[in-house]
């Protein structure tokens, strides 16, 4: 073991015979904390997102004790500490609205404490980009442990899936395939034991996400939360992460460009959730890293999606993880040159593909060979046209592929309420051709950019056997939903973005795989729409209230192209030691 060779950033506060160190170490002292433990031992901050009204995370005192016993074991000294934690049941309109929050929480907690190195729990969707976003504005050694997933649900005799069993359910009680009675019998079999969505929705996805990122040791992504490897993982995190301060392995070292292209190519492989889009850009930003929409073209496209889980394909991260979880996968594609960097350093000091390339393959079903991929070319689609000038984004892997080409007429919902009040119309214009459109849900338009773009389908199309439409929305969608879902359009129609002008009965051609969204209609009657829509008041009210940390995010979210983060926010800003507090 390395010993305390190097002044470390926690000795400003705790190293010094002043005033202002005995008042640092004298008010700790109340929790029973001896003079040797402030002496010479790296601090690890535990960033706690551990709340019961975040149940995903809602296991974190635990996992953060399995922390501490590693930490403890190499020498270092935990402190824990809750951040705002964002739970994707609960909070509304949306803890999307949130996460940057969440993001300044953490990254304040950071620069203004004895911190020397910090362990992220992360589980729920939004809390490990929120975490990462704000240790990345830090760059301190950091380490995600994400809390792992809960076991498969079990239902009448067969699995259900986090999410992607709640829309399946819904949408037959809408058809009358089944009662209502069965659709809420299925609560308690889909959620049965601690951890986040068993799906590869976007939880999976974000954990996955930060395994191929390499700031997670091997393995983190698929360990079920109740799994007692998972405090394994906990504790050899703990132990890891000290040696990381000693080795000033910052996170600038890990988050590289590099690593960037390997994750939006590792999220093709694993079929993840659209929203690793949003988080992935603004995490990088955090970091000073330049990533664009184009780069999901140029990584992700051509990329096979081989990791058979829903809501792309049909098993759970509990499968996941018993088929050799992301080692598998990362293995797979490096076997076949598909890693685009495979000396990308990680966490434990080694590279990517060297934790990966002995990994163990225990089934091919879910976890398939390259060439006998679930989509051949599984990357996420990113759309331009007139109707996205900056972009939309497409999932094909949970898409129809005969829909993935299609033009069809508009059938246009001005906002979220006008498509509740108008879905269950018998007469509502609309075949199993129309092209259904959703306005102002974007980051302004509801403020958060709720997950409503997998808008249900209408009962009249669904009783005929309909089980997809080709929907465009400025929206997001759950990483456990599916179909043939145009997200993300950008500019927003709220930000005047041309998706505000799109009229029932337009005719609005997609073409996924050639990423082409196309309103058909002239430029000139393109421009003579929005000129005259500036002169007339929005179709929806203004959001109020104003004020508030709403205010704030009104006034200073981007775009989702852009990640969806505050403009002040975005870049490094570094962890130097902040002035005295007496
Ligand atoms: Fe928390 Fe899905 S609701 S991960
Ligand atoms: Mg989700």
């Amino acid at each position: 073991m390395t010993e305390a060779k190097k002044p470390l950033r926690s000795s400003h506060w705790f190293g010094g015979a002043d005033k202002n160190s005995f008042i640092h170490r004298g008010w700790m002292r109340n929790q029973g904390i001896a003079s040797h433990q402030f002496a010479g031992k790296p601090i690890i901050g535990i960033c706690n997102t551990f709340s019961e009204l975040t149940p995903c995370n809602a296991h974190f005192r635990q996992l953060a004790e399995h922390v501490k016993r590693g930490v403890i074991e190499a020498g270092g000294f935990p402190l824990e500490f809750p951040v705002f934690s964002n739970g994707e049941s609960n909070l509304r309109p949306t803890a999307m609205l949130t996460r940057n929050l969440a993001s300044m929480d953490v990254e304040e907690a950071i620069r203004g404490n004895p911190i020397d190195g910090v362990i992220l729990l992360t589980g729920c969707d939004k809390t490990t980009p929120a975490l990462l976003m704000g240790a990345a504005s830090c760059d301190v050694p950091a380490l995600v442990v994400s809390g792992g997933p809960m076991l498969n649900g079990r239902h009448k005799g067969g699995t259900i899936g986090s999410g992607t069993g709640v829309w399946q359910l819904s949408e037959q009680v809408k058809a009358g395939t089944i009662s209502i009675h069965d659709f809420m019998a299925a609560e308690a079999d889909m959620s049965r034991s601690a951890g986040h969505c068993n799906t590869m929705g976007t939880a999976s996805t974000m954990a996955s996400m930060a395994e191929a990122l390499g700031v997670t040791l091997p393995h983190n992504a698929a360990i079920p939360a109740v799994d007692s490897r998972r405090s394994v993982l906990a504790h050899m995190s703990g132990m890891r992460i000290v040696q990381m301060v000693w080795d000033d392995l910052r996170l600038s070292k890990i988050l590289t460009r590099e690593a960037f292209c390997n994750t939006i190519r590792t999220i093709a492989a694993i079929g993840g959730s659209t929203n690793a889009v949003i988080h992935l850009k603004a995490i990088a930003g955090r970091i000073g890293v330049a990533l664009d929409l184009d780069d999901w073209t140029r990584w992700g496209r051509g990329a096979p999606t081989i990791v058979n889980l829903q809501p792309s394909g049909k098993f759970l991260m509990e499968d996941f993880y018993y088929a050799g979880g992301l080692p598998a996968v990362l293995r797979r594609l490096g076997e076949a040159g598909l890693i685009p960097f495979p000396d990308a350093l990680t966490v434990n000091g080694d590279t990517l593909w060297n934790n990966v390339r002995e990994a163990p393959i225990h089934d091919d079903e879910v976890i398939r060979p390259i060439d006998k991929p679930l989509a051949a070319d599984g990357g996420l689609c990113v759309l331009r046209g007139n109707l996205a000038p900056r972009g939309a984004v497409l999932k094909p892997s949970a898409a129809t592929p005969s829909l993935l080409k299609h033009a069809g007429r508009a059938v246009v919902f001005e906002n979220f309420d006008h498509y509740k009040s108008r879905i269950n119309d018998p007469d509502l214009p609309v075949d199993a051709q129309s092209v259904m459109v959703l306005k102002n849900c974007g980051p302004l338009g509801y403020p958060g950019m709720a997950e409503v773009g997998n808008m249900g389908l209408p009962p009249k199309l669904l009783a005929q056997g309909v089980t997809d439409l080709v929907r465009i929305s400025d929206a997001r969608m759950s990483g456990t939903a599916y179909g043939t879902v145009v997200l993300h359009v950008s500019p927003e129609a709220r930000a005047g973005g041309p998706l505000a002008i799109v009229r029932d009965g337009d005719w609005i051609e997609i073409d996924a795989m050639g990423g082409r969204i196309h309103l058909d209609i002239s430029d000139e009657v393109l421009q003579a729409r929005l000129a005259a829509r500036e002169q007339q008041p929005a179709e929806t009210a203004p959001v109020a209230p104003p004020g508030g940390y709403r205010g704030l995010y009104l006034e200073h979210v981007l775009q989702a192209d852009e990640g969806c983060d505050f403009d002040f926010l975005v870049g490094c800003r570094g962890a130097d030691i902040p002035a005295h507090s007496h």
